[in-house]
């Protein structure tokens, strides 16, 4: 008989305890997460039906323009977290600045931060491929008892406390890590529940899939063109298949279980790179990590990288190590 599978509410509660911070709160964070996952689900699943498709008529802080759907998962992630008042303070790629929570939390008691990319790849809606959401927890900096400031954000993805995605494909799956591996769970959307079907995924050490947006080849760093040549090669067990969705969650969760690299390199059309440190990378390196693989920014490790700035992008290296360490080494010997 087939054993019964462990639902995430289950595995969150028997997993609390080896918490770096077990008092539950972020247990109850996650708990958030996953009913926002939920609720955004249904109104992805319906994309098509009811007027949910196209641009919102915005532009976003990033200079995009926002779709409906990244403008409803953004205020259905931020009001859930809110509503259930556990968080001190949110970030948000749809959001010019970051949220301090005072009005559920009016004496600053809550010590996590999130921040979050509601909608990742949210140029596939309109053609029903698959998009994520990417998120990102942090004990704040500053004491409680006051309101976050930019610092409590403004923290390296080495001191994360866990991270994760949604992806919205085929079936949806809610990937986290709490720095003790990387678990998956899949919606069974008769039931509404979320099971865990992909127990400590790891990434294979090599791979044969390269992720890349090639239409920007002319623009890339001279160590990026070369690894690509490399990846395209007839030698040994290349030349490697090429796989890129557009939607990072999508193309990180395929390489991760098949094997495989992901690169936004810096391009000169846009420097330096396009995604997103805090909301992006920051998470899926924490992630990449946890699952044997790794994540750079062409030279530096990403999880060292000491932010700036709310919005500050980096070029971004991610997958299989040996296939990482492999671009890593074209990139310093063009330098
Ligand atoms: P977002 O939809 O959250 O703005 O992120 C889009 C990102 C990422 O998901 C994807 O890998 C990348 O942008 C695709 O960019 P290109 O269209 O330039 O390849
Ligand atoms: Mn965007
Ligand atoms: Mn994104
Ligand atoms: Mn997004």
């Amino acid at each position: 008989m087939a054993h019964k599978k462990q639902t995430l509410g289950e595995f969150i509660i028997e997993n609390q305890t080896s918490f770096k911070y077990s008092s539950g709160e972020l247990s109850s964070l996650l708990n958030s997460i996953r009913l926002a996952a939920k609720v955004v689900n249904h109104e992805v699943n319906k994309a098509g039906l009811v007027d949910i498709i196209g641009a919102s008529g915005d532009v976003n802080i990033q200079g995009e323009d926002q779709q409906k759907l990244d403008v409803y998962a953004n205020i259905k992630f931020i009001q859930t977290l809110i509503n259930r008042n556990i968080v001190c303070g949110i970030a948000s790629e749809e959001e010019d600045d970051f949220i301090s929570v005072n009005s559920q939390d009016e004496n600053h008691q809550n010590k996590y931060i999130v921040l979050i990319d509601p909608l990742d790849g949210s140029s596939n809606i309109d053609v029903n491929v698959s998009v994520g959401t990417i998120f990102s927890i942090y004990r704040r900096k500053t004491p409680v008892g006051s309101p976050v400031t930019l610092d409590d954000f403004l923290q390296k993805g080495s001191q994360q406390v866990a991270a994760g995605y949604i992806v919205y494909g085929t079936s949806t799956m809610l990937v986290y890590t709490t720095g003790d591996g990387v678990n998956g769970f899949t919606l069974n959307p008769a039931i509404g529940s979320f099971y865990l079907s992909h127990p400590n995924m790891k990434f294979p050490i090599d791979g044969k899939i390269y992720s890349v947006n090639e239409g920007n080849y002319t623009h890339f760093p001279q160590g990026i063109k070369n690894y690509i040549k490399y990846c395209q090669k007839e030698e040994g067990d290349r030349p490697y298949t090429s796989r890129y969705i557009g939607s990072l969650v999508s193309d990180f969760h395929r390489n991760m279980i098949k094997g495989g690299i992901y690169l936004y390199p810096k391009c000169s059309l846009l420097e330096p790179g396009k995604l997103r440190l805090l909301y992006e990378c920051n998470p899926i390196a924490f992630l990449a990590e946890q699952a044997d693989g790794k994540a750079s920014d062409g030279l530096t490790r990403i999880l060292d990288i000491q932010p700036t700035e709310l919005h500050q992008r980096v070029p971004f290296v991610c997958g299989s190590k040996n296939m990482v360490d492999k671009c890593e080494a074209f990139i310093r010997e063009a330098q």
